[in-house]
């Protein structure tokens, strides 16, 4: 490889903690799928008013300090599990790296990336509201997510309390599938108060990406989803609809990032960290593809672009959920890509008009019903663009591989595959994160990708045409 500095290797993104284990134990058959909607959107625990008291508060032995899950309810262990597997635990060390410091001195930060909200707003839990002794060194703590516990705490543990009366008081309601993916993005991708812009990743900060059933399975989750869980009346949501509502929600904050001048400051639109990275930065020996995606999109060689992953997947997801809205979000994307690789039309408007329609399509994917048959057809739809060579481009492919363990997941809890089917379908959802695990050199891989897309198609749809 060359050693300009669009040759370089991004970032090393091996990252088997993107892994999991494809059996789950809880039948989600049973599910119910009816959703309120909230009203309006709670804040971000971060920037909520109630006061956080830190995470000491929650880590006591009877409450969820256990070392083994131990409640007849609720597990007591959430905290153990937190502190010794949960990378949030460790958020705050990681600022005290020399990997850390490198990426300060080049942002050029005026203090130590541990002193700076710049850092600190998603590598703690830098809560506008906190008593005076609170620990920023205890990282991405439980208020970060479950919100400031000034008016739940001593009640919340009360039998006669309903989760709604522990919402009502300020808890986060981090179970409902949608306030939970913009808790998660508003640090995994970021958001109108706090961005990892392009000059930051320039800087040395990894790439962030996203997908919220994987991420939720590899945190790991402290939570048991059991009757007891859905009696207390929290909403339990099945792999599927926790990836297309993680996909839409994303592809919505995108959109908003794209309309946002805070986040677009830096001379160019927009924001190089929206696009995909890949488009960029490749060896000028690896010519992108003919055949690839950006022929029918209009993006040619020579133009960076959108990242669209997100959008692909959500175009999936529609042919599931509501097939007659697939041509209208066509339409959108052709638009937003025109916008963005060649400045057409008014691109405030066209990212406007489309975040508005891709939340329009959030409440269908929350109320849909996720059967075996347009769990399928979403499987194939995906599977078949991939063995057409679409996902040429890292970033589709990073989330195709992981979109086919969530439908693979939630047709398993539907009706469940035999052992052998099973042991045969996790070796082909091996080899598909084997082959998109690294970023560089994916293009030298695609043909393994693919082959993985083929092995997954045969034992998930069972059509045996295509195969190893
Ligand atoms: C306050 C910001 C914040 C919120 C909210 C947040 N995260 Fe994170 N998350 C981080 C940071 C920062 C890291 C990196 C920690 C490190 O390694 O230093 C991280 C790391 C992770 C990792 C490990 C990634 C890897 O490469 O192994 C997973 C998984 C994860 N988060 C899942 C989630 C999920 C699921 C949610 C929502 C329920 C969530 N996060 C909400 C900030 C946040
Ligand atoms: C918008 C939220 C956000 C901001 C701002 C942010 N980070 Fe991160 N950072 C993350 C997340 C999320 C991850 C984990 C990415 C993953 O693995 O998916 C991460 C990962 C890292 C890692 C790699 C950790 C590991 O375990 O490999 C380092 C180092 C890091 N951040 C340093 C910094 C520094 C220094 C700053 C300030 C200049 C900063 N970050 C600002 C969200 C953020
Ligand atoms: C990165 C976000 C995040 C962090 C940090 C976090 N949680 Fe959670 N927690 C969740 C999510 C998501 C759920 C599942 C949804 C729910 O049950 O509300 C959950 C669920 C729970 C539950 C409910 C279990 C049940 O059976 O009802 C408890 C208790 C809990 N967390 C305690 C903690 C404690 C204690 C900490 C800190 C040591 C913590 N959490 C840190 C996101 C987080
Ligand atoms: C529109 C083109 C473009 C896109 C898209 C793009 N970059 Fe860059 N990137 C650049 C340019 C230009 C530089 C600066 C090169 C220099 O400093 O000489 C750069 C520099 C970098 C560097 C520093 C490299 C070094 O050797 O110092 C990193 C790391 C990086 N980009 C990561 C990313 C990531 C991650 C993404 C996707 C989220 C991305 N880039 C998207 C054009 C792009």
């Amino acid at each position: 490889m060359q050693s300009g500095v669009l040759h370089k290797q991004v970032d090393s993104v091996v990252q088997p903690r993107w892994r999991r284990i494809l059996v789950r134990s809880f039948a989600f058959g049973a599910l119910s799928t009816t959703i309120a909607l909230p009203a309006s959107a709670q804040e971000i625990p971060q920037y909520g008013r109630d006061r956080h008291l830190g995470v000491r508060e929650c880590a006591g032995g009877p409450c969820h300090g256990s070392a083994t899950p131990v409640g007849e309810r609720v597990k007591e262990n959430e905290h153990t599990i937190w502190l010794r597997r949960d990378r949030h635990a460790q958020a705050y060390k990681t600022l005290l790296t020399d990997r850390s410091k490198s990426i300060a001195r080049n942002y050029g930060l005026k203090k130590p990336a541990e002193q700076s909200d710049e850092c600190l707003d998603c590598h703690s839990n830098n809560a506008v509201n906190r008593v005076e002794d609170f620990r920023l060194e205890d990282g991405v703590g439980c208020e970060a997510c479950h919100g400031g516990s000034e008016r739940w705490l001593k009640t919340h543990t009360s039998s006669t309390r309903t989760h709604q009366q522990n919402l009502d008081d300020g808890l986060y309601p981090t179970d409902d599938p949608v306030r939970r993916a913009e808790l998660c993005l508003s640090c995994h991708l970021g958001d109108e108060k706090k961005f990892v812009r392009h000059r930051m990743l320039g800087a040395g900060h990894p790439r962030l990406r996203f997908e919220l059933d994987s991420y939720q399975v590899t945190q790991p989750a402290h939570f048991t989803v059991d009757n007891d869980y859905l009696e207390r009346g929290k909403v339990a949501t099945e792999p599927v609809k926790l990836w297309a509502i993680g996909q839409a929600v994303q592809v919505r904050e995108l959109l908003e990032a794209l309309g946002d001048p805070k986040r677009n400051q830096d001379g160019i639109w927009p924001e190089f960290a929206v696009l995909d990275c890949y488009t960029c930065h490749h060896s000028m020996e690896e010519t992108r593809r003919p055949s690839g995606r950006g022929r029918g999109l209009g993006t040619d060689p020579g133009t960076p672009r959108l990242n669209d992953s997100g959008f692909l997947m959500l175009r999936h997801i529609l042919v599931g959920v509501d097939k007659s809205a697939t041509p209208e979000l066509r339409a959108g994307i052709l638009k937003i890509h025109a916008a963005v690789s060649k400045s057409q039309g008014n691109r405030a408007n066209v990212a406007k008009s489309l975040e508005r329609f891709v939340d329009l399509q959030i409440p269908k994917i929350v109320t849909w019903n996720p059967e075996a048959d347009p769990i399928r057809d979403i499987a194939v739809s995906l599977i078949e663009e991939g063995l057409a060579q679409q996902y040429n481009d890292y970033p589709s492919a990073e989330q195709a591989a992981v979109a086919i363990q969530s439908l693979a997941d939630t047709l398993n809890g539907i009706r469940p595959f035999s052992d052998a089917r099973l042991r045969r379908l996790n070796s082909c959802i091996d080899a598909l994160l084997r082959a998109t695990q690294e970023d560089d050199g994916f293009q030298r891989r695609s043909s393994q990708f693919v082959r993985a897309l083929g092995c997954a198609r045969s034992e998930l749809i069972g059509s045996g045409g295509v195969g190893e």
